[in-house]
């Protein structure tokens, strides 16, 4: 059973469609890049998938046992967040608060694990640290182990290498791709950086003019993927 269907989607503002009729699925333990130009309506799906906006038509279902507030989430950076003055600490432990509802303290469980996922992703030593004063490299892995503490199924990356350098991006995608074969996380990821999608991703979904889903393979043999990416050696 898929863990995320979404059939026919219409997403958009005020009545403007920006994406039509988008179907696509995703599996346990598949990792999908979403790739597309800027402005076609990537993060505008994420959001959706999240349950914080509604679709204008079409239908999206959950199944093996995830739900919206069990899907844990990386939003694309704003400068704003990037000066949000809180400690590492307080970041990531908050990414319990879609499940904590109404409850003002968090539990020992939720304190062990934010921990956990702290060490996970190697800034132990930042944990007292405030989160604006981290290079762009050390936020990201805060803000991965703020989405872990939201889930164990599935993650959405809204460009979590965006303004890395080639270094700290190539530990960011080891780490991504550490949590979905080692821990089996559903990955769902936005880049640009085509290469690297085809490098990890299980499927593709580009979004623009024409909408492509297929795998990895089917989409280096479609025509979009063909346009976007030289295949040699692929
Ligand atoms: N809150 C909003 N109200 C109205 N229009 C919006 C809103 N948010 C986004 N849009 C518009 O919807 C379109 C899609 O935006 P979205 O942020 O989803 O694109 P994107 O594919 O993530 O782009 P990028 O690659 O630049 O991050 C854009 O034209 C944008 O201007
Ligand atoms: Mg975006």
């Amino acid at each position: 059973m898929s863990q995320l269907t979404c059939q026919h989607l219409s997403l958009g503002y005020d009545g403007r469609e920006i994406i039509s009729n988008l179907s696509f699925h995703v599996d346990a333990g598949d990792y999908l890049c979403i790739v597309g130009e800027n402005g076609s309506g990537k993060s505008t799906l994420m959001k959706t998938l999240l349950g914080l906006r509604r679709p204008m038509k079409g239908e999206i279902t959950t199944g093996d046992g995830l739900t919206a507030n069990t899907i844990g989430y990386l939003p694309q950076q704003t400068v704003v967040q990037k000066d949000f003055p809180a400690s590492v600490r307080e970041i990531v432990i908050s990414g319990f608060q879609g499940r904590r509802g109404l409850r003002p303290f968090y539990t020992r469980a939720e304190k062990r694990i934010a921990l956990e996922n702290i060490k996970k992703m190697g800034i132990e030593h930042l944990q007292n640290r405030c989160y604006r004063e981290l290079s762009g490299g050390q936020q990201q892995r805060v803000l991965l182990a703020r989405a872990l503490c939201a889930t164990q199924k599935m993650l959405l990356l809204d460009e979590p290498v965006a303004g890395l350098d080639p270094k700290v991006t190539a530990d960011m995608y080891e780490l991504i791709e550490t949590l979905n074969q080692e821990e089996g996380i559903t990955i769902i990821m936005i880049s640009h950086d085509i290469e690297a999608a085809l490098k990890y991703a299980t499927h593709v979904l580009h979004i623009g003019n024409t909408i492509f889903f297929g795998t990895r393979r089917q989409f280096i043999d479609s025509k979009v993927g063909r346009q976007l990416y030289n295949t040699k050696g692929a």
